[in-house]
């Protein structure tokens, strides 16, 4: 048990995938796994642990914005010995060249958030994937004909912003697409000595104005799926 997550101590997996909305991470244990156990239920927060091809994995929400993913985060890595996180999210696109329906395998997240000007007294830190992670997507995704933008992203404290152009500065500098997470997810892996990983499907357009239809999230939302599975399992076997 810890403060957020009701879990007994050896309920969750090594490897942890990790959505921002509870109700897909049900979607993925229902979908993708076997031999399935819910084991976090507070707050909504849902955490299941089940098979995927013989591999144990599990899956659990982390709500939306660094605040509520770094709470998660903590306690999955503190006080259940997590080593690997993968996120499985979603965001808006900043480039003409990347559409909806892409998939992203971030490298990096700029952020606006001040979590870490507090961490880090107003300096800055550049967060990175875990190499292990990423070398993984990128080799499962060439061997699947999975196409991928692999790049540095931008997490957000703001998903409704005042300036409608704001995103622009960013763009210019080669940012990718925003979200509201990995800036944080990437700095408490480091800092705890973990490895994690964000893969995100483009779900809208910043560029065109555009927005992925529900039919069309489940389909970009399966190939992103997986590809973080078979990463998990060649963790899991070692096979890097
Ligand atoms: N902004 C922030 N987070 C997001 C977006 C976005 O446009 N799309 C999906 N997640």
């Amino acid at each position: 048990m810890s403060v957020h997550i009701g879990a007994d101590p050896n309920a969750i997996a090594p490897t942890v995938l990790l959505p921002g909305d509870p109700l897909r991470a049900q979607f993925v244990a229902e979908n993708y796994f076997t031999d399935v156990e819910i084991y976090n239920e507070v707050r909504g927060m849902l955490g299941f642990t089940g098979t995927w091809n013989g591999t144990r994995v599990s899956v659990q929400g982390s709500g939306m914005g660094m605040p509520s993913l770094a709470i998660y985060v903590n306690e999955l890595i503190r006080s259940y010995g997590v080593q690997r996180i993968i996120r499985i999210g979603s965001c808006g696109s900043m480039q003409p060249e990347v559409g909806i329906r892409d998939l992203i395998v971030a490298m990096t997240a700029s952020t606006d958030s001040a979590m870490n000007r507090q961490r880090f007294h107003g300096m800055d830190y550049a967060p990175a994937a875990s190499w292990r992670l990423f070398q993984s997507a990128v080799e499962v995704a060439r061997e699947r004909g999975t196409s991928i933008h692999a790049g540095g992203i931008l997490s957000s404290d703001t998903f409704y912003q005042d300036d409608p152009d704001g995103w622009k500065r960013w763009a210019e500098y080669g940012v990718l697409a925003v979200e509201m997470e990995t800036n944080q997810l990437y700095t408490l892996a480091a800092k705890h000595g973990v490895d994690a990983l964000t893969l995100l499907t483009v779900s809208d357009s910043l560029v065109t104005g555009e927005e992925l239809s529900s039919e069309d999230r489940q389909t970009s939302f399966h190939e992103m799926m997986e590809l973080a599975l078979e990463v998990v399992r060649r963790q899991e076997a070692g096979a890097v």
